[in-house]
């Protein structure tokens, strides 16, 4: 979980511009409860990548090959840095 959390952190390191943050276009559609529990983002974000599955679908089901190849290895929130407005294929990277 703590290497996660330094990931997440190292992540929002880098910089890329986009349009809005995810949680910004998500806010549009729907409020912060969607994602958070009260509020407010859960220690381990699990709660949050459960969100992430209940509307969009597991990591195989989704199209491209950055999902398919990442089933069961990495989380939502490992590529998709909510409150920042980056691009997920910034995250690449940092690990490979
Ligand atoms: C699309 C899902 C999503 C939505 C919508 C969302 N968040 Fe988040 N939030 C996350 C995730 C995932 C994190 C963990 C850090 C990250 O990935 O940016 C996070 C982190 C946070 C944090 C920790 C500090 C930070 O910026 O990292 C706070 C506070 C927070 N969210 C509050 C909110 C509030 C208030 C709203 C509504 C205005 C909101 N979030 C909407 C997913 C979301
Ligand atoms: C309440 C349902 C819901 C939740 C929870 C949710 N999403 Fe979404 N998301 C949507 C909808 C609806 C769209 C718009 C789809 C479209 O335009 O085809 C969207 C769009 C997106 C997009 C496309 C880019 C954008 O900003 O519009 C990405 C990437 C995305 N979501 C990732 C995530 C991630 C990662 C999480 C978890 C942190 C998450 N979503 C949580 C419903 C949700
Ligand atoms: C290994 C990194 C990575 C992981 C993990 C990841 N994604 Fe993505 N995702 C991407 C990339 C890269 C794109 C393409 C974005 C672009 O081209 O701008 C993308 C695009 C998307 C899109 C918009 C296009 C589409 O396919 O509909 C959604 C929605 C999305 N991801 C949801 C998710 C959800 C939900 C999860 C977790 C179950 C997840 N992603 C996990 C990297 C990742
Ligand atoms: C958090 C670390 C992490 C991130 C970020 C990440 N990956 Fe991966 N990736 C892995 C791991 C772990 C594996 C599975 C072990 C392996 O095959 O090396 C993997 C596997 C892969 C594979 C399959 C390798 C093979 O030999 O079949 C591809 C292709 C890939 N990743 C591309 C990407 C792309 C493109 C991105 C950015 C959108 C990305 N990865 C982001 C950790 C990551």
């Amino acid at each position: 979980m703590f290497k996660k959390m330094m990931l997440v952190a190292a992540l929002c390191l880098s910089t890329n511009i986009m349009a809005a943050s995810l949680a910004d276009s998500h806010s549009e559609r729907a409020d912060c409860e969607s994602c958070h529990k009260d509020k407010a983002p859960s220690a381990d974000l699990a709660f949050e990548n459960q969100q992430c599955i209940s509307c969009h679908g597991e990591m195989k089901t989704l199209t491209g090959e950055a999902h398919a190849k990442h089933d069961g290895v990495v989380e939502c929130t490992t590529c998709h840095i909510a409150h920042e407005e980056k691009a997920p294929a910034d995250s690449c990277k940092d690990c490979h």
